[in-house]
């Protein structure tokens, strides 16, 4: 059978989520997340969904594809931190992950954030060289929240001071 070669496009959205109130996701899009959660991590416990804002990776048909979420570190004001991304096996290696990170970034920089943290399991090579392809350099965290099996990555924002 012939196949007439498609192209293919994917476009990238964040989730509704209120400003003040993180855990008011449209239940359709906390439905999807969920969803693409199991088919990407398999061997994980479902992820919450609350409390992080989400985007979602759509292709030409709006099938969803990938997803990705960042949280406000409670702690530490001004730090943001990547949790969860995926992308569906077929999609991968076109750029969609590094496309989710320069989303959360732009965010991450709108509201002002001074840095974003993160980590990944150290045998996450995929992942790894993705925060790293995106500028994200090695850190070492006050408290290993990832536990002893995360390396863990930082990207800072520097301050631009105004001269009077
Ligand atoms: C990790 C993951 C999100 C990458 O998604 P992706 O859309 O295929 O990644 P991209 O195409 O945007 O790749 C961006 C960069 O990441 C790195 N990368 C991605 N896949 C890689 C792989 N299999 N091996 C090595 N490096 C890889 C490369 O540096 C790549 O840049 P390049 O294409 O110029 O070489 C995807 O493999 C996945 O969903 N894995 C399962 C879930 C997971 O581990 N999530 C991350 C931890 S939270």
């Amino acid at each position: 059978m012939y196949y007439e070669e498609m192209p293919l496009f994917y476009r990238i959205r964040r989730c509704q989520t209120d400003r003040h109130n993180l855990r008011s996701i449209d239940l359709y899009d906390q439905s999807v997340i969920e969803g693409l959660d199991r088919l990407c991590f398999p061997e994980d416990e479902p992820y919450s969904v609350d409390g992080r804002w989400w985007w979602l990776v759509e292709d030409s048909e709006e099938n969803p594809v990938g997803f990705a979420g960042l949280a406000p570190v409670r702690a530490e004001p001004g730090v943001w931190f990547l949790c969860r991304a995926g992308v569906l096996a077929d999609h991968r290696r076109q750029g969609l992950a590094q496309r989710l990170v320069k989303a959360r970034i732009a965010f991450a920089k709108s509201v002002g954030a001074s840095a974003i943290i993160t980590y990944v399991d150290r045998d996450n090579i995929a992942s790894g060289n993705n925060l790293i392809k995106a500028g994200f350099k090695l850190c070492v965290p006050a408290y290993r929240y990832g536990g002893d099996f995360a390396i863990y990555f930082c990207l800072d924002f520097p301050r631009i001071s105004k001269r009077v």
